[in-house]
């Protein structure tokens, strides 16, 4: 089966900083494949090179069996893939029914049961409640459950969630833990990137670590949890 990410020999520069190197891997179709690696490994620069967002980076990269190295950005997000940055990229001086809207892109040809504002809503009552809010109004858990609901609208086949759950009380943290059950039971393709291990192992099927910006593991959720040594070096867990 073809994979649903195919990422083969990725480099990735800040100015002469040489921060992703050499980095290959694969995203199974429909499982959540965590990568994890200390502050600093490279995990947000590897999203922002797949997303074509790095002045200058080298590798090969191909949703399905189509090369999406050469496309900028907009046309990345365009061919199926939904990215939520660290920043969680949410326009805050619109209301979240407008941030909704003017993320929502009808599924490709073919694709599973697409996402709707209503199924979104359906997801995340609290959006609904909170729909007349400005973004810049929400809290943290409540931005980032819009900026995962805004990636859903996009009705990519594939996401990349970066650190969801990073400073958020250990209440909100839970119920974007659900949501993230949620859409994995729903069959989505995940790349995520989680700092929080327990939530991230939870979620995973497939693990990838990363250390000084070179993949040092791949494996299954179950390898990596007896793969101690593994942890300890890169992880210090
Ligand atoms: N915009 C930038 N300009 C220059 N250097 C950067 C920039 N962003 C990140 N870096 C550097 O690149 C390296 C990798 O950073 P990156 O943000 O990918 O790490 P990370 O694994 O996501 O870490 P964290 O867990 O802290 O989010 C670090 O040394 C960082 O200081
Ligand atoms: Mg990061």
């Amino acid at each position: 089966m073809t994979a649903a990410l195919t990422v083969e020999d990725l480099n990735g520069w800040y100015d002469d900083a040489h921060v992703v190197q050499g980095v290959s891997f694969e995203l199974a179709e429909g499982k959540v494949t965590a990568l994890l690696g200390r502050n600093g490994a490279g995990k947000s620069t590897i999203l922002k090179a797949v997303m074509g967002l790095l002045r200058r980076r080298s590798g090969k990269v191909a949703l399905g069996s189509r090369r999406i190295d050469r496309l900028p950005p907009h046309r990345v997000a365009l061919s199926g893939l939904g990215y939520i940055p660290e920043t969680r990229g949410i326009f805050p001086s619109l209301t979240v029914a407008e941030n909704l809207t003017v993320a929502a892109r009808p599924a490709a040809d073919g694709a599973r049961e697409s996402w709707t504002l209503a199924r979104v809503f359906d997801l995340f009552p609290r959006l609904a409640e909170r729909r007349q809010v400005g973004g810049g109004q929400l809290s943290g858990g409540e931005q980032q459950m819009l900026a995962i609901a805004r990636a859903l609208l996009g009705n990519g086949r594939l996401l990349l969630i970066d650190e969801p759950t990073e400073g958020l009380a250990p209440a909100v943290v839970a119920d974007i833990e659900t949501v993230l059950q949620d859409l994995k039971r729903s069959g989505i393709t995940v790349l995520l990137v989680e700092q929080n291990y327990p939530v991230a192992l939870r979620l995973a099927d497939n693990v990838l670590v990363l250390g000084k910006g070179r993949l040092r593991w791949a494996g299954d959720e179950p390898a990596f949890r007896s793969a101690e040594d593994v942890r300890q070096t890169w992880l210090g867990v």
